[in-house]
């Protein structure tokens, strides 16, 4: 059965969810004998999973799939195949662009993957954007071969799909509605990662809070994954504002292994842009949650995305955003401008804000980011942190970890370490890392 097919190559842009199931497609080829390479112009079948949810990711999409059809033309027999939500969104369109493609397949149509595969290889070309489909999970395609590179994290995802229809947001229209995973799925999944050797997990799904199986619950999800041995970390994103409860707190109080980090999107300041965004909470209302969550866990490290120019924004609005970063103090926050996005309710809203205010809206923001971020790592010197060592650093010659809050510590070790937790003393803390050494 695991007959040599050739090479294939993959290409994940975008978010986590698209990693894992990139993940997933990597475990089907492997299992129908192809083997990886990273180099393209060696593959027999090329993957792109794609990204969609600003303009800039469907460009870069778009300049990637021209390069790999260029490949193609030299290649003939080379098949290939568009992943994920760009994919979704465009459907027969991207077939009729680039007649080269092979398979333009949503991200609810991956559970097909493996049949598709067969039939684009006898030479049939498919469009598959049902949203329809359940979720899947890698336990589902693969549960014996442990076909990843060696890895210490993990992500398992937990849902599918979005509910949410925040108005300037295509996930709902190429994700489709949430549908969760079992619990007795999701725990096997995590206990299978774990026998892989993986020991940092994170659960993953576009709004992780509306988790539920039958009588289960986020926070109950949270609490049997816990349980799991072997496990040393558990995380998850991402979360929305509006549906973190009481008890998904309470789990900071409860559950140690669980990271004292959390990803909380609250996209604006402004309770009037809140509004027009349909995001369903208000700047004080976040402001209360912070502190709560603080409260339950000292020194937990927030995260979060923010967007600036949606329609109508004032200098005003602008302001409450920034007064939102200066005194939430985010130990890092991703920002962006906003980007029309068609089918949202939002690209039918007056008021665009013009390019230039958006970029320098983003870059005035930035800069007051950048120098808490800063002042956040300088603050850690001195101190004496525990890190799960995750590989060699991309320059080479340290190891590279991260510290429970999400911090990325570079330190001079022997590569046994992969895999171990080790105690680090911070010797300096950079913008985007920690310096440290073994204590
Ligand atoms: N324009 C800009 N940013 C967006 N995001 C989602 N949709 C848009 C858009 N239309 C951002 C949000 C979200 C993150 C994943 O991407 O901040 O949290
Ligand atoms: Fe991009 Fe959103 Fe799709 Fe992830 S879910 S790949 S962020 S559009």
């Amino acid at each position: 059965m695991n007959m040599k097919r050739g090479h294939f190559y993959i290409k994940t842009m975008g978010c986590q969810m698209n990693v894992y199931e990139s993940d997933y497609v990597y475990q089907i080829l492997k299992d129908s004998g192809y083997e990886y390479t990273d180099d393209p112009g060696r593959a027999d079948l090329i993957v792109i999973n794609t990204c969609t949810v600003r303009k800039k990711a469907e460009q870069k999409a778009y300049s990637h799939i021209g390069r790999m059809l260029s490949l193609k033309r030299i290649k003939p027999h080379m098949r290939i195949a568009v992943l994920g939500c760009m994919a979704q969104q465009q459907g027969q369109k991207l077939l009729e662009r680039f007649p080269d493609i092979d398979l333009v397949m949503g991200p609810r149509e991956i559970e097909k993957f493996k049949l598709f595969l067969t039939d684009i290889i006898r030479g049939a070309k498919i469009v598959a954007t049902d949203l329809r489909g359940g979720p899947v999970g890698i336990i589902d395609c693969a549960p014996r071969v442990p076909s990843f590179k060696s890895r210490v994290t993990g992500f398992v995802s937990i849902m599918q799909g979005c509910n949410n229809f925040c108005s300037y947001c295509i996930v709902p229209y190429v994700r489709g509605r949430e549908v969760s995973r079992s619990l007795q799925d999701i725990v096997a999944e995590v206990k299978m990662l774990i026998n892989w050797g993986i020991k940092d997990v994170t659960l993953l799904g576009q709004n992780v809070n509306s988790y539920r199986d039958k009588d289960y619950d986020f926070a109950r999800l949270l609490q049997k994954v816990h349980e799991v041995e072997g496990l040393l970390r558990l995380r998850f994103t991402t979360s929305h504002p509006k549906d973190v409860s009481q008890r998904l707190i309470q789990c900071f109080r409860d559950l140690p292994k669980l990271c004292s980090h959390i990803h909380l999107p609250f996209q604006a300041g402004s309770d009037r842009i809140l509004r027009l965004m349909n995001r369903g909470y208000t700047k004080e209302h976040y402001m209360e949650l912070i502190q709560k969550l603080k409260d339950a866990r000292p020194g937990i490290a927030i995260t979060s995305d923010v967007m600036v120019g949606f329609p109508r924004e004032t200098e005003e609005d602008f302001i409450d955003t920034l007064d939102l970063i200066r005194r939430v103090e985010f130990d890092n926050l991703f920002s962006f401008k906003y980007s029309d996005r068609e089918g949202t309710p939002a690209h039918k809203m007056q008021g665009k804000i013009p390019e230039e205010e958006k970029q320098r809206r983003l870059e005035l923001l930035q800069s007051i980011q950048k120098e808490i971020t800063l002042k956040k790592n300088r603050e850690m010197e001195g101190r004496i942190v525990d890190v799960l060592v995750e590989g060699k650093s991309k320059r080479g010659n340290t190891l590279t970890g991260r510290t429970d809050t999400n911090k990325i510590v570079n330190f001079i070790g022997n590569s046994d370490l992969i895999g171990k937790m080790v105690k680090i003393k911070v010797l300096n803390g950079y913008q985007n890392s920690l310096l440290g050494e073994l204590f």
